[in-house]
């Protein structure tokens, strides 16, 4: 829970100026604590995954994200890895993860690790389309 105060208190860090804080629900650290993953440096958390394994076996990746200045470092991969495998173990068949239309570096960075997009007209309410994504495990 430590963890998660820190980025929520370095937000923009990780997410510049879009507002997400309201995605990092203390529930899902809680209850899902062995599919959300931090990469810490020393000076300080580099990245992290929530996530979690849906009881029809979906590791539905919520959240991921690296901080700034350690982007293009290969980190974003290597969490997406140790989720894939945490999510793995606890039954996942399949990865699954939802990000906006505009999103241009969400698309590239999960196209690069082997995801399939699909734009879901009303994923998020009436007119509100999202891109979701979809990978089989175990990954390749
Ligand atoms: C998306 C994000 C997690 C990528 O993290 P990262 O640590 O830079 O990713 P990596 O260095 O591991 O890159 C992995 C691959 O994705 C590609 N990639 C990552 N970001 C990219 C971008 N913005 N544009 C194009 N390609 C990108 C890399 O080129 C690399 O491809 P390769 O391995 O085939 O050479 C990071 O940019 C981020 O935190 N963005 C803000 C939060 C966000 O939008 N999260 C995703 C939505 S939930």
């Amino acid at each position: 829970m430590t963890d998660l105060h820190q980025v929520l208190a370095d937000h923009h860090r990780y997410w510049g100026a879009r507002d997400l804080r309201s995605l990092h629900l203390a529930a899902l650290v809680r209850e899902f604590g062995d599919t959300c993953l931090v990469a810490r440096g020393e000076d300080g958390i580099h990245g992290y995954v929530i996530g979690f394994v849906t009881p029809a076996g979906t590791g539905y990746a919520h959240l991921i994200a690296t901080r700034d200045d350690v982007r293009g470092t290969g980190l974003g991969r290597r969490l997406y890895e140790a989720f894939a495998d945490a999510a793995h173990r606890h039954g996942a068949l399949r990865l699954k993860a939802v990000t906006s239309v505009g999103n241009a570096g969400s698309l590239a960075f999960h196209r690069s690790l082997g995801f399939e997009a699909t734009v879901v007209d009303d994923y998020d309410g009436p007119g509100r389309a999202m891109v979701v994504f979809h990978r089989d495990l175990p990954l390749g």
